[in-house]
């Protein structure tokens, strides 16, 4: 079955799917972008991802391409079209086509394309860890913002896999970890305090992150908003990463120091399976 892309109001084959050479987001990275996760047919928290949107356009001060209903009825279409059961929607939003010219143009209508693909469903009791390395965090300053300048992620994230490692974790000049190149960071201290760091302009606020925490709260689960050293991090007990695509991956090794006995820890064990009863619950879908 060949995969649809939705590109400006028409469903078209993904291999045709295009848009013009001039649009802001090809020329300046000038738009935002949300990522869904699909699990067993349904979309996990849509309004976190789609209030996030509308914050992220807000700071672009752009406006929603439509309404938040038409855009649900998009991202369904999408899952339907593509026979999506467990994957994903990705769904931008740029400030359009114009002649090449930095300030925003007086007129112009906003991009809107989204793409779905499948991914293979979370396994909450998945054996063993993923690398990580740690990385200067030379991000621009508005990392809350889910904007498609991504080059510095991109560059991180290769330099990862060139490490044979998973994900990077950034770090800021005083030496604390930001965040992955495309996840939140969490830890396990070794005094056994889970950590992940709060939510300020410096991280994106991971839909994820905001479920975990939730689910945290709700199961009696201590855990601290703040920020955690590099030091802390290879000194941790345990540690994940957290995103809708990664959803919750247990790390073995941080910069080759290893956590554990290199399998899941019992917190990180236990906070997969609530984020799996998460996946599965009524009232976390669309
Ligand atoms: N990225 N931090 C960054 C920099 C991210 O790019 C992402 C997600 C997250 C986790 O956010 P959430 O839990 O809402 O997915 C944190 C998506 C998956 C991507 O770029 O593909």
């Amino acid at each position: 079955m060949s995969r649809i892309a939705y590109v400006n109001g028409r469903y078209v084959p993904h291999a045709h799917a295009a848009v013009h050479i001039e649009d802001r987001g090809y020329q300046f990275a000038d738009g935002v972008y949300e990522v869904t996760t699909i699990h067993g047919g349904r979309f996990i928290d849509a309004d976190g991802h789609l209030d996030r949107l509308e914050r992220s356009l807000a700071a672009l001060r752009m406006a929603p391409p439509m309404s938040r209903r038409a855009l649900k009825a998009v991202m369904r279409q999408m899952m339907r079209r593509n026979r999506i059961v467990n994957g994903l929607v990705y769904l931008q939003v740029t400030r359009g086509v114009a002649r090449r010219d930095h300030p925003f143009p007086e007129v112009s209508t906003s991009s809107l394309v989204l793409t779905a693909r499948h991914t293979p469903p979370f396994d909450a009791a998945a054996a063993g860890g993923v690398d990580v390395i740690t990385l200067p965090d030379t991000r621009w300053k508005h990392c809350d913002i889910k904007s498609v300048a991504l080059l510095a992620n991109v560059l991180g994230k290769q330099e990862a896999r060139d490490a044979g490692a998973y994900e990077a974790w950034l770090v800021d000049d005083a030496g604390y970890v930001t965040e992955g190149t495309s996840s939140n960071a969490w830890i396990v201290t070794g005094a056994g305090e889970l950590l992940t760091r709060h939510a300020d302009s410096a991280i994106l606020n991971g839909i994820t992150r905001q479920a975990l925490l939730g689910l945290a709260a709700d199961e009696g689960i201590e855990f601290a908003e703040r920020a955690f050293t590099v030091a802390e991090a290879h000194a941790a007990r345990e540690a994940f990463l957290t995103s809708s695509t990664s959803f919750v991956k247990p790390v073995a090794r941080i910069d080759g120091h290893a956590l554990g006995n290199g399998q899941r820890g019992p917190l990180t064990s236990r906070i997969a399976a609530y984020y799996a009863e998460h996946l599965d619950a009524p009232g976390s879908a669309a």
